[in-house]
């Protein structure tokens, strides 16, 4: 079985390839990767000495590129998480968005028609049913919820998961889709929430809280995200949509208060900041339909997840120093410096 992920340089991405070449040590992983801003090679470096991997850097829009890593590898599964990620970066600057989430999308579904393969899966997000109100904590995303996004990023991962399932109905290409919550644990790149929180508050620099903080995100283990998505690609049926998510939802407050507190540090860092346009209110997944076609429960509780996550940071300064370091600083000035 040769499997490619794309996008496995990054946050989910890594974890994945983690969870795959360990899970199954006879599987062949190919992670084909860009290394954009959020790409970083230094967090393969446990694997990259296998047998039974290989890196490639290369565009998911590089039409080229793709057809001759099929022509050599003649995978047998795809699954894309090769993606723009950042809300706040899709609002500075959509088109390098709609270039990789949608046409990068397209070219390697190209590439699945033109080779055949026996599974391509697409690893899509909560946010392209747009956000639910705060005073009803009894709705939750099904996957019969209409699509409804609010910023370039949540749009363009929409557009995508279109494309796929026309790709499924005209070409009868063998997909599949799963719609995850908010993920966290290692190797998040520090420009989101969590891992930001957590560096900003080791550095004690103040902790920039969007509006009031009272927005809702439904927290998953990034772990519990790589096992569905495992569960899909050999389980799932063939043309259809998976929700993944924990039921775990928390204030963007409650989670900054949270990590001040594991980390010893005074809640005075935080700082109420401007707003995010289009600020999403609320997002609640409804898991039901791969708890009981494919019996995923998530198996980290928030509570253990959260220490686990700040004791990697803590363990692993340098991958994440470096990052802030270099870039990212003119990144977080524009982004921060008069908010
Ligand atoms: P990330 O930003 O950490 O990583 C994205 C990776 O894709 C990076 O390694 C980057 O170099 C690579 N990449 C970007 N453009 C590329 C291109 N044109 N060609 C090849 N590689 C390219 O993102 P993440 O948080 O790991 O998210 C992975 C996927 O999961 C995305 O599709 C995202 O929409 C989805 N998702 C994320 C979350 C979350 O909470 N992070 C939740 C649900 C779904
Ligand atoms: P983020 O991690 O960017 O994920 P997403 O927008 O995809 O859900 O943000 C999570 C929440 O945290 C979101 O409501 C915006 C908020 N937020 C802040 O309050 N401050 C910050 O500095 C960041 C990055 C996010």
């Amino acid at each position: 079985m040769t499997i490619i992920v794309t996008g496995g340089a990054g946050f989910i991405g890594s974890n994945f390839i983690f969870h795959m070449l360990k899970k199954y040590p006879d599987y062949r992983i190919v992670c084909l990767d860009k290394l954009t801003y959020a790409g970083n090679l230094s967090t393969l470096a446990s694997v990259e000495k296998n047998k039974n991997f290989r890196f490639v850097k290369a565009d998911i829009c590089d039409r080229q590129a793709v057809y001759k890593l099929f022509e050599e590898e003649k995978p047998d599964i795809i699954v894309n998480f090769a993606a723009e990620s950042h809300v706040d970066r899709s609002i500075e600057n959509p088109d390098i968005f709609l270039q990789t989430n949608i046409l990068g999308t397209a070219t390697l579904m190209d590439a699945c028609r033109k080779y055949g393969i026996k599974r391509y899966h697409q690893v899509s997000t909560d946010e392209v049913y747009g956000d639910l109100p705060l005073d009803r904590p009894d709705l939750f995303f099904t996957e019969q919820t209409p699509l409804h996004t609010s910023s370039p990023y949540s749009s363009s991962k929409a557009s995508a998961d279109l494309l796929v399932l026309a790709y499924y109905r005209t070409y009868g290409l063998p997909v599949t889709i799963s719609r995850c919550s908010n993920n966290y644990g290692p190797y998040h790149f520090p420009e989101k929430l969590i891992p930001l929180m957590i560096a900003n508050a080791l550095n004690d620099k103040p902790l920039p809280v969007y509006g009031k903080g009272e927005n809702v995100r439904d927290w998953l283990y990034v772990e519990d995200h790589c096992k569905a998505i495992d569960l899909i690609i050999h389980n799932g049926k063939v043309g259809e949509v998976y929700n993944v998510g924990g039921h775990n939802e928390m204030k963007n407050i409650e989670i900054v208060k949270l990590i001040c507190k594991e980390l010893g540090k005074p809640e005075s860092l935080i700082t109420y900041v401007a707003d995010r346009k289009g600020h999403d209110m609320r997002y609640a997944i409804d898991p039901s339909k791969i708890h009981n076609d494919l019996g995923w429960l998530p198996e980290t509780k928030f509570a253990d997840g959260i220490k686990k996550t700040i004791k990697w940071y803590l363990e692993n300064r340098e991958w994440w120093e470096t990052i802030i370091s270099g870039e990212y600083r003119n990144y977080y000035e524009k982004m921060y410096g008069n908010r």
